[in-house]
């Protein structure tokens, strides 16, 4: 029986986390990318390879894939984690901020992809999975650059996964739903009934990476998890058809959406 081998990018919490344990509990052979050290976690996993790099910098990605490849230690399975979110699509919105969601999300895992369809192939399939969102479909009440981001590595991998179809890489894309990590979580100031959502419709990261897991030995181009939330993005999308402006953008402070108004001091 051949060693499972797997990279996993985004590993010191969340769905990356609950992927790494999964993985070394099965006895595979992990590379781990985060972008700063967990002396505690690498502690823990001795056999695993940690590399310590930021997914948004693509030399840095580069040269890794590159090592690995060297030393015939490129992985079957990819599994491009890493990602951030932050609350912009409001008054708050900051270009900077929003170019360090769409580097992370986005180019974070496309700088995976340019090196591996260039390097020698291997004598088995190689998976190449990203993890997307179901902002996709439904929207997302805060981020402008999440939800852009997802969109475009979902468009990427789409394309990809038919443009390759057949040959031995085969691009995958996950099209997740609620998911109790700390990325979920973060917005303190969600309102009482997206708690309640949260609760009813969301799964663990445990849960997930087993998901996950299993996908990756397929050829399957998507998968949507959970499934159990299905009645969330049937409201979800329902909503947004129904209401205007729900899931697209949050009201200004003044309390009302900004509009250009005409006056004297513009017109000069
Ligand atoms: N949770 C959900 O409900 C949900 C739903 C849909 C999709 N997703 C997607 O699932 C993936 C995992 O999210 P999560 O919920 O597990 O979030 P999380 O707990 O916040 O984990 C995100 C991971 O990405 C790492 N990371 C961020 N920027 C990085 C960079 N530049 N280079 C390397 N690593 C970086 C983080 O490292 P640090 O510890 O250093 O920050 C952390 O390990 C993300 O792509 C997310 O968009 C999550």
């Amino acid at each position: 029986m051949t060693v499972e081998s797997v990279l996993i990018t985004g590993t010191t919490t969340g769905v990356g986390r609950a992927l790494l344990e999964l993985y070394a509990a099965a006895g595979a052979r992990v590379i781990s990318v985060n972008r700063r050290r967990i002396p505690e976690l690498e502690a823990r996993y001795p056999a695993v390879r940690f590399e310590c790099l930021d997914v948004s910098s693509d030399q840095e990605v580069d040269r890794l894939l590159r090592q690995l490849a060297e030393s015939s230690e490129l992985p079957d399975v990819f599994i491009l984690n890493a990602g951030i979110n932050r609350t912009d699509n409001d008054e708050s919105f900051e270009l900077s901020s929003y170019k360090s969601v769409i580097e992370t999300n986005l180019y974070g895992a496309l700088s995976f992809v340019q090196p591996l369809t260039r390097l020698a192939r291997g004598s088995s399939a190689r998976h190449v999975v990203a993890i997307s969102s179901m902002v996709n479909y439904v929207g997302n009440p805060y981020g402008l650059g999440y939800t852009t981001s997802k969109q475009a590595l979902t468009t990427c991998f789409d394309v990809w996964s038919r443009m390759y179809a057949g040959t031995d890489l085969v691009f995958q894309r996950v099209m997740l739903g609620p998911v109790r990590t700390a990325m979920y979580t973060m917005h303190e100031t969600f309102p009482g009934w997206m708690v309640w959502i949260k609760n009813a419709f969301s799964v663990t990261p445990e849960d997930t990476a087993r998901a996950v897991r299993r996908f990756a030995t397929t050829r399957r181009r998507r998968l949507f998890y959970p499934w159990r939330a299905l009645g969330l993005y049937v409201g979800m999308w329902l909503s947004r058809g129904l209401v205007p402006g729900f899931l697209r953008g949050q009201k200004t402070r003044a309390g009302h959406v900004r509009r250009l108004v005409r006056t004297a001091e513009n017109d000069e």
